[in-house]
């Protein structure tokens, strides 16, 4: 079995691994990094969602082959209990969850999006999280607290 390295939350981290097992196994079963969630397991509901070298990628869909020397970040990396990040204060004053399974996918499509447009649209937040589906239909609250965590991070 080959060892893959790459960047997991700011430290280099190897794994064994097989080149076609998902980033999103590894994370979950060998790493002790669960706040990426299995949905659909097929690159459609962003329940996995992962930052990868800046950008919000679905780490069911993402073989280990892929990953080596990538900077990989998880919501584990943005922020803590104790250290929320301005999203997941928002996400909370918000009240933008309700069974919270999407969620950490969704903080990483906003945090990627943050990243690179830090005074977004409504439209483009929209945009932004178009690929995360919440069954709870708590869109209209998720994109208030992004508009308002990115409000926060401006002042
Ligand atoms: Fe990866 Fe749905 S579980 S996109």
């Amino acid at each position: 079995m080959p060892t893959f390295q790459f960047k997991l939350n700011g430290a280099v981290v190897s794994v064994d691994a097989e080149p076609d097992q998902t980033l999103l196994d590894v994370l979950r079963g060998r790493l002790g990094i669960t706040s990426p969630h299995f949905g659909c397991g097929a690159g459609e509901c962003g329940a996995c969602h992962v930052m990868v070298d800046g950008l919000a990628i679905a780490s069911c869909d993402m073989p280990m082959w892929s990953v080596a020397d990538k900077d990989v970040v998880t919501l584990e990396g943005i922020g803590t209990a104790g250290q929320p990040h301005p999203l997941q204060r928002a996400f909370i004053t918000e009240q933008a969850m309700q069974c919270g399974y999407c969620v950490s996918g969704i903080l990483i499509s906003a945090a990627a999006l943050l990243r690179r447009n830090p005074s977004p649209s409504e439209a483009e937040v929209r945009t932004a999280l178009d690929r995360n589906l919440c069954r709870c239909g708590s869109h209209n609250r998720m994109v208030r607290a992004v508009l308002r965590a990115a409000s926060e991070m401006a002042t």
